[in-house]
């Protein structure tokens, strides 16, 4: 197939994301690689949305998240687990949204254009954190629950229970 680049921005929130998770799915299909998984999916949601920041840490060690794939400017390489918005979703094993990242004690400013954030639990199969999914918008309150359903929906893919 040929893979296109979508820009969902022209859609309501809740239809872009089963439009993104529609698309994920069928670009990936036949693919058994987390990374291939990680580079496609922080590519086509950073595009479809506009969003300032969009990628993956990775859980190297018990206690180390360290950048993966993703899209934007130059992310943090390495964060502990329990630092900052993305390591305390780590340590909690669950989405934290960030209406205001002034307003969250020990955000790690990598773009200081970041007003707010969401940051997704990423599960593998029996329920091993593999990673996080970052996602930074240059606007405050980006964030909501639509945007948490459907981000967690498109990291359901780590799991392919059917694989
Ligand atoms: N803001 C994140 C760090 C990662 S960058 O924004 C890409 C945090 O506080 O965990």
């Amino acid at each position: 197939m040929a893979e296109t680049t979508l820009d969902l921005r022209d859609m309501p929130k809740r239809q872009a994301y089963e439009e993104l998770g529609a698309y994920v799915s069928s670009v990936l299909a036949g693919i058994d690689d987390d990374i291939t998984a990680m580079a496609t999916i922080s590519a086509l949601a950073h595009h479809a949305f506009g969003f300032l920041w969009t990628g993956f840490y990775r859980l190297v060690a018990p206690t180390l998240l360290r950048i993966g794939p993703y899209q934007g400017t130059l992310g943090c390489l390495e964060i502990a687990v329990g630092q900052g918005v993305c390591g305390t979703a780590a340590k909690e094993r669950k989405t934290i949204v960030v209406p205001d990242v002034t307003a969250f004690p020990g955000h790690i400013a990598c773009d200081t254009r970041a007003r707010s954030e969401i940051v997704v639990p990423v599960f593998g199969r029996a329920g091993t954190l593999l990673a996080v999914l970052d996602v930074d918008s240059q606007i405050r309150g980006a964030f909501d629950a639509t945007d948490r359903a459907g981000l967690e929906r498109l990291v359901g893919w780590f799991i392919r229970p059917e694989r």
